[in-house]
């Protein structure tokens, strides 16, 4: 393998991963290095998404979703199981199976494209004229050079202080997506989007779950007509959240005991089998020699950037988790093609307000946009939309009405400003209020496009509708 690049790549989760395969195609050449290893010892590209996060996790939401179907929706069906059982170690190895293609599709892509993979840790160590050194250790150990240097290096779990993660009663997002046995109680710190979707999985395969989350309100990240209607909905459901908590101690035993004090000064105490403790990340710069070369962080350890994710030094560029802005694998994949194309030259651009946000539980989140509470806090003047699911023919022939689309449009101009959708298939449906978005278009535009019937993104029409209070179905 040759030993000066134009670009290394450190970390191959989707964001260096991506960064690598299009710097490979505007003609540089590249090096990406990742540390990741399956068992075996063979390398594991495509990072904390691939191989813990949104991968794996998307596996196991199905599996269990597939059951709870199969046991608790194909009755009205007319469709009558007997003996139903789960076998969780078949569905742990499928999930396996699912990252493992996943990890195995990135190494060919990288082969394709001749992107150079190192499997080990990169460091900067200093330079050699205008490039940068990078020493690899590792199973490739190697020193290497790049004109340019991406990192890509993610982040991981943010810790509860005091407590420590065992993956075996206290665990992580790791830990979470490997139980071996359907747990009979399960307790979740963070009411997040970990919290929502694993907390959903083994709630789907039986346990009894509670949620303690730090805030007195409920998803506040959401709009929040959709955070009030999932409140509802996972309550209905039986995953119990407990909001406006306050985490004591966590003592380890043959089960795990939380105390905690409630809203109301109460001191409480769950008990169960495992805790999953989900309460956000931290951006993961260890063992990179930042601060030897003067790699500059922000107070909270982020990799300190620009809007085009340049660092402070020259030709050190940062992107995804990592550095500032929601930590989502496609945020970071658009950082990284943007950052290899404005290293030969072009001029992309990354529209973070057209960023979308999903959230996949049964009904799934999506939004894109502003919230309505953002747009009173800003004092923009606005429209809102909505339209429920129960209204749809196509959701009513799904057995699926729960939830709604909402359209939010700026009230003089009737551009589309957010969309907010809660219920069947919203992580599909949202992407038309992205396009839409992008191309600037007004609620007035999906109102009037033709939508194929009976389909979901009818209730899109409809709600955009609903904007000039036109709305055909309801
Ligand atoms: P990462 O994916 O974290 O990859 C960084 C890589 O760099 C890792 O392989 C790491 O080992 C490696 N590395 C670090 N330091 C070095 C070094 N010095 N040398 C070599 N290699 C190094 N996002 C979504 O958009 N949709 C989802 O559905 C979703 N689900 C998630 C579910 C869970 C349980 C979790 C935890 C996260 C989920 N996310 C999801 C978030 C998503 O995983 C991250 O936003 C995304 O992985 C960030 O990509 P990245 O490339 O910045 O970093
Ligand atoms: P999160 O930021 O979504 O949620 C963390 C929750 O924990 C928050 O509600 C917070 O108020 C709460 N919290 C913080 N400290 C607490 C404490 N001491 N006690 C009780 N509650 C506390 O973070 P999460 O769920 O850990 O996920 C991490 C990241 O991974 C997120 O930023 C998310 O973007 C990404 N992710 C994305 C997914 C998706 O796109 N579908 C799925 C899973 C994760």
């Amino acid at each position: 393998m040759a030993d000066r690049y134009d670009v290394v790549v450190i970390g191959a989760g989707p964001g260096g991963y991506e960064a690598a395969i299009r710097a490979a195609q505007l003609g540089l050449s590249t090096a990406c290095i990742d540390d990741w290893t399956r068992a075996g010892g063979k390398p594991a590209p495509g990072g904390t998404c691939t191989n813990v996060g949104c991968i794996p996790s998307k596996a196991l939401l199905q599996s269990s979703e597939n059951y709870e179907e199969v046991g608790h929706a194909f009755g009205e069906h007319g469709i009558s199981v007997s003996g139903l059982a789960m076998d969780v170690a078949k569905m742990l190895a499928r999930k396996e199976k699912v990252v493992a293609q996943n990890n195995d599709g990135i190494l060919y892509l990288f082969k394709k494209n001749k992107v150079a993979f190192f499997h080990g840790k990169g460091a900067f160590a200093g330079k050699d004229g205008d490039a940068w050194k990078i020493a690899v250790t590792g199973a490739n150990a190697a020193g290497i050079t790049g004109t340019h240097v991406i990192v890509a290096t993610g982040s991981k779990p943010r810790p509860l202080p005091g407590v420590a993660i065992d993956n075996v009663r206290v665990l992580d997002n790791e830990g979470a997506l490997a139980i071996p046995k359907v747990p009979k109680n399960l307790g979740v710190v963070g009411a997040g989007v970990i919290g929502l979707e694993m907390g959903s999985v083994w709630r789907r395969l039986g346990a009894e779950v509670t949620i303690l989350e730090a805030l007195p309100s409920f998803l506040p990240i959401a709009d929040e007509t959709v955070a009030k209607e999932a409140a509802k909905v996972f309550a209905k459901q039986g995953l119990k959240i407990e909001l406006g908590v306050k985490i004591g101690s966590v003592e380890k035993k043959k089960t795990v005991k939380v105390q905690y004090t409630a809203p109301d000064s109460a001191s409480k105490t769950l008990e169960c089998d495992k805790l999953i403790v989900s309460i956000g990340r931290v951006p993961n710069t260890e063992g990179l020699n930042a601060a030897a070369v003067g790699l500059k962080l922000d107070q909270r350890g982020f990799i300190e950037v620009d809007e085009d994710c340049r660092t402070n030094l020259p030709n050190v560029w940062a992107i995804g988790d990592v550095v500032r802005g929601p930590m989502l694998a496609h945020k970071a994949e658009e950082e990284g093609v943007a950052v290899a194309e404005r290293i030969v030259g072009q001029k992309p651009h990354v529209d973070f307000n057209t960023v979308p946000s999903v959230i996949y539980t049964t009904p799934e989140i999506a939004w894109v946009g502003k919230t309505e509470q953002q747009l009173k806090a800003e004092g923009v003047e606005y429209r809102a939309g909505s339209f429920p699911f129960a209204a749809n023919a196509r959701a009513r022939a799904l057995g699926d009405t729960t939830g709604l689309v909402k359209f939010l449009a700026h009230a003089k101009t009737d551009e589309i400003l957010g969309v907010h959708i809660i219920g069947p298939f919203a992580g599909e449906l949202i992407a038309e209020a992205v396009v839409a978005m992008e191309f600037r278009g007004s609620a007035e535009d999906i109102g009037i496009i033709c939508h194929a019937h009976p389909s979901l993104s009818e209730a899109m029409k409809d709600a955009a509708l609903a904007v000039d209070k036109r709305a055909l179905n309801i």
